[in-house]
């Protein structure tokens, strides 16, 4: 097995820890991305040195889950979480290790794992610690769990979840027993935070693999996370997995494909559940409601339909228009860009007339204002050229001003 090219900062602390007398390696995500050959996102040392250890060692440092552990050491500016080898003591309902205590044993740490992929430590001197096979698994496409997968899954129900999102982003197969257990277990997904499904549901969704995403709905996992979605996309799954493979991979219009046959009355209460920040919400609830209208792709309507819910969300209800198979989305689209690249009036900020210089015609503040203003826009929107001074303050004086 190839040796992994570290960064220095990582070599750097574990050999500032080794030379303290501490075992110490990179251990998880980090590992099996660099074994299947991507470059991780991030590299989660852990090491026998206690979290005071750690401190006292680096003259960088702050706390980040000091009770399981974890201390953050920064070097270069750049964030290393470092975690002492741990053993995680009984699990409070299917979520949280009641304490945690403090091992000087790799293999301990290792055992308290998810899957066999993620529970490989490696350092330069030493190489891979692999008591479980994970090597061999991710050379054989296999996600299984770290000895008994049913454990583990009690101890960490979103663990069902990572299984089936590990599954979609590499696209290796859960193994047997692994599944098994999942099926049996699948009810306990419900002791898991929306926060922490959400973030898991967005990168399953995101991998846009058609042949795994469906695991989602045929290990039963979805309809205990939201039985009135999985009961609006039943006899309906290959298309959405189908349009989910297709589209964007961006999370408003992911979800409001998953979502689009929820009942209108329900699909606040439906989103509320996942906690999503307030502009993904309000972009999801757009979509939704205007996803089974057909696209026109005139310059007209493009502008009209970027006026009416803003230029991203109409970038959006194009994208998934697209994945639902609407012959005029992919036009539409690229006369929105060109829209946008020519600077065609679609809002009232972009207006040549104002409402003072409206009010300085004659027309008295008020409602009155935003009525012409609106009627207005729409001639500019029609019509581009009409999108100037005087053009726009003859049309006020012949149509609203009484002479
Ligand atoms: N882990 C675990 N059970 C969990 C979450 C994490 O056993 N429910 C362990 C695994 O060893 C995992 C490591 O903690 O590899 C780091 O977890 P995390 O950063 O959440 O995920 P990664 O495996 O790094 O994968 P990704 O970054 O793609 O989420």
């Amino acid at each position: 097995m190839r040796k992994i090219d570290m960064p220095p900062e990582a070599e750097y602390i574990i050999n500032k820890l080794e030379s303290k007398g501490f075992k110490s390696y990179i251990v998880g995500g980090c590992v099996r991305d660099s074994i299947m050959g991507i470059k991780p996102h991030d590299y989660d040392i852990t090491t026998s040195a206690k979290p005071e250890d750690v401190k006292k060692i680096f003259s960088h440092t702050f706390d980040t889950g000091i009770k399981h552990g974890t201390v953050t050491v920064v070097i270069n500016k750049k964030n290393y979480e470092v975690t002492t080898f741990r053993i995680d003591g009984d699990y409070e309902d299917f979520r949280h290790p009641k304490g945690v205590s403090f091992t000087s044993d790799i293999n301990k740490d290792l055992l308290r794992r998810d899957f066999t992929m993620n529970a490989i430590a490696y350092n330069t001197k030493e190489g891979y610690i692999d008591i479980f096979g994970g090597i061999d698994d991710i050379k054989n496409k296999i996600i299984r769990g770290v000895g008994s997968p049913e454990e583990r899954f009690r101890e960490d129900a979103l663990r069902m979840l990572r299984a089936v999102r590990f599954s979609a982003q590499t696209d290796f197969e859960i193994e047997t027993e692994t599944k098994k257990a999942l099926i049996d277990n699948v009810y306990l997904i419900k002791n898991i935070s929306a926060e922490r499904i959400r973030d898991e549901l967005i990168k399953l969704l995101v991998s846009g693999n058609l042949k795994k995403i469906p695991l989602l709905w045929e290990t039963g996992l979805l309809e205990q996370i939201s039985k009135r979605l999985y009961d609006s996309i039943k006899n309906n799954e290959n298309m959405i997995a189908l349009q989910l493979n297709m589209c964007d991979k961006k999370i408003p219009a992911l979800f409001a494909i998953l979502t689009q046959f929820i009942a209108p009355k329900d699909i606040k209460d439906e989103l509320y559940f996942y906690k999503f920040d307030n502009k993904t919400l309000e972009q999801i609830i757009c979509i939704n409601s205007i996803i089974n209208k057909n696209v026109l792709s005139d310059d007209y309507n493009v502008r009209l339909m970027a006026s009416n819910i803003g230029v991203d969300n109409a970038y959006i209800f194009y994208s998934v228009k697209m994945a639902m198979g609407d012959k005029n989305a992919d036009e539409a689209k690229n006369i929105l860009y060109k829209i946008i690249e020519r600077n065609d009036c679609i809002f009232l900020k972009q207006m040549k007339i104002t409402g003072k210089d409206i009010i300085s015609m004659g027309i008295p503040a008020g409602k009155r204002v935003g009525e012409i203003l609106s009627y207005l826009l729409n001639i500019v929107i029609r019509t581009p050229e009409m999108n100037d001074y005087d053009v726009l303050k003859n049309i006020v004086i012949k149509n609203f001003i009484n002479i």
